[in-house]
């Protein structure tokens, strides 16, 4: 949470400052600034609340030319100490104006610090807990060992802070340089020519450069036009790691579409075959970095998967292969909920942490957690070098390419692709299934991108349904088997998008109280199971959906084509390719996300930045 941008260089710093934060703002929109070190030394600083359309106004009034230099740093705010308001936006100055300093994460002692600072007559002018660090390194660097060395000034006060914490800190005594520091908040250096860049995410720099070096945890960079410098908090050299992003620019832009999150769901084919390539060669599926040996794998006697939100709800839809292929109990753990109630782990347990950010603070610490109590890690992640799957014995990763739209679409669709990949690792691994049965249901993953392809042949249908529906109080989906995940998927995407209360139940419980939900014309959309595949099922959710017809229910079935045994239960039917059971969701959530984005589109909210939230959450 919180995107956070420093450039060193050659340009005017303001504009590749601001088209970073353009491009950082899926972090958070609470506000936006920018600091911006003048030839003189002078530093000028400016911030607003709201989205960074708010900040270009403040600067457009001002005067853009007054904000010159060849330095700067700028902030876009996901809320937590604090209000969102002008006050308590980044960057923050210390008493002279001469430090400036964004954050993104969370300053545990800062109530201490604040303390310490005010008891020493310090004025604080905001709520939040950055504020802090602007007035500690101004003190580090006025007086002590420290005095005059930003650098070491920087480095003795982070030695100092608790929490997740990246840093980007300027002083006007020192134009030429930006420090940066980081601890369990990301943070990378873009490498170009003449010029350096740092940020939480390669996004912000990668019109300009792409080669980067992530930052490791506890590390300290200096920044010059020149070049990088990198240490520890003691000021010992240390390593971090080069790498070059393997997509560009125009990954990160709509690409002609109003929204990215429509962009991602029309990527999805792309995202299940990037994420697919490559695992299944000679016969056999590989990870991407595999530090269990083959022994323990074999070992493994229980599977968690932990996740937040959708990536949860991939973990649920691979309970099903997981247990089905490997004869392992699965257990599906909201992350935020692992750690506080002792869960049984030992070296025998494999954790499968999944995350699109791989810095999801409840992920993260729930790993941290598995792994103090000698349980294996494996991580499924689509960042590459993100803090889990550092801190993880396994990696997976997706490769659904950047998902600036909040919502999860394509990350999600990679996710279970990857998730079955594990399952089917695990199975050849511990002798589940035959190598032949491996690859046959390898064979029918691969086909899934023109599956996926084809169940995206339903937009028009499904856009001009949810114009209709849009006015609705609320909408309920239902869905057994791996269908019920996905009834709590469409559920998610409708409450972060269009604000609307929407709640997925498993279809069997609803005579066990939701079905006092329905009411006259109350939407229901029914995810259902393939009628040769799951005849029994099939046939249990269409007595499911009779009872709240006839309760005066509207019903919106997604179905498998050709399904007429459902056809005349559905006041609108959707129709999705054919596939395999366990592949379902790959097909059903497609119609679902474009309800979704098209239902808040109609009723006039920004559907890659809806309220409240962030794509990435970094606090617990
Ligand atoms: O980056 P992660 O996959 O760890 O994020 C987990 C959730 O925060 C995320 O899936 C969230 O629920 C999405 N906004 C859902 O669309």
């Amino acid at each position: 949470m919180c995107g956070i941008v420093g450039y060193v260089g050659h340009r005017q710093a303001l504009e590749v400052v601001l088209g970073g934060l353009h491009r950082l703002e899926y972090r958070g929109y609470d506000s936006a600034g920018v600091a911006l070190l003048g030839g003189g030394g002078a530093q000028r600083v400016a911030r607003k609340a709201g989205r960074i359309a708010n900040l270009e106004a403040v600067l457009d009034a001002d005067g853009r030319a007054t904000f010159g230099g060849t330095v700067g740093i700028g902030h876009t705010r996901w809320a937590t100490h604090g209000p969102p308001a002008d006050r308590n936006s980044h960057p923050h100055v210390d008493e002279s104006g001469q430090v400036a300093v964004v954050h993104n994460g969370i300053i545990e002692n800062f109530a201490e610090l604040r303390g310490e600072l005010e008891a020493a007559g310090v004025e604080l002018t905001s709520d939040t807990d950055s504020e802090t660090v602007a007035h500690l390194v101004a003190r580090a660097y006025a007086s002590g060992e420290t005095a005059g060395d930003l650098d070491a000034s920087v480095r003795e006060v982070c030695r100092r802070l608790r929490g997740a914490f990246t840093l980007v800190i300027t002083h006007s005594d020192v134009p030429d340089r930006i420090v940066a520091a980081r601890r369990s908040s990301p943070l990378v250096v873009g490498v170009g020519d003449g010029e350096h860049f740092v940020a939480s995410d390669v996004a912000a720099f990668i019109e300009h450069t792409r080669r980067a070096v992530e930052l490791g945890q506890d590390q300290v960079v200096v920044i010059t036009r020149d070049g990088y410098e990198v240490t520890d908090f003691t000021g010992e050299p240390a390593s971090a790691r080069p790498f070059t992003v393997d997509w560009d620019l125009s990954a990160a832009e709509k690409g002609g579409h109003d929204y990215f999150m429509l962009k991602e769901i029309e990527e999805q084919p792309d995202a299940l075959a990037n994420t697919l390539r490559g695992h299944f060669a000679a016969g056999r599926i590989t990870l991407d970095e595999q530090r269990i040996t083959e022994q323990d794998l074999r070992d493994i006697d229980k599977v968690f998967v932990v996740a937040c939100g959708s990536a949860y709800h991939s973990g649920l839809v691979a309970k099903y292969a997981i247990e089905h292929w490997c004869r392992l109990p699965v257990e599906v753990e909201l992350a935020s909920e692992f750690r506080y109630r002792d869960p049984v782990l030992d070296r025998d347990t494999l954790v499968v942490a999944v995350s699109q950010s791989g810095e999801t603070a409840d992920t993260l610490e729930a790993v941290r957690h598995a792994r103090g109590q000698k349980a294996r890690v494996l991580a499924v992640c689509n960042t590459n070098g993100a803090q889990i799957p550092r801190e993880s014995d396994a990696v997976l990763y997706t490769h659904a390419g950047p998902e600036i739209g909040v919502a999860s679409t394509k990350a999600f669709l990679a996710q279970i692709a990857a998730n079955y990949l594990v399952g089917l690792a695990l199975a050849q691994e511990r002798g589940t299934k035959y190598p032949d049965e491996v690859a046959r249901e390898f064979a029918e993953l691969a086909n899934t991108p023109s599956a996926v392809q084809k169940a995206l042949t339903t937009t028009d249908q499904v856009r001009d349904l949810a114009r209709r529906i849009a006015d609705a109080k609320a909408v309920l989906f239902l869905g057994r088997h791996v269908g019920y995940p996905v009834a709590l998927e469409g559920a998610l995407k409708l409450k972060e998008l269009a604000y609307m209360h929407a709640e997925g139940f498993a279809a069997g419980e609803l005579k066990h109280g939701p079905i006092a939900l329905i009411e006259d014309g109350l939407p229901v959309v029914i995810v259902m199971p393939s009628p040769k595949g799951r005849a029994m099922l099939h046939s249990k959710l269409v007595s499911n959906i009779s009872e709240i017809q006839a309760r005066g229910a509207r019903t919106i079935v997604i179905a498998e084509e050709g399904d007429d045994v459902v056809r005349p239960y559905a006041d609108e039917l959707i129709e999705v390719p054919a596939v395999t059971t366990l592949l379902q969701p790959l097909v059903s959530t497609v119609p679902l996300q474009v309800l979704a984005a098209e239902i808040a589109r109609s009723r006039g909210y920004d559907i890659d930045k809806p309220r409240n939230l962030a794509k990435s959450v970094t606090v617990e």
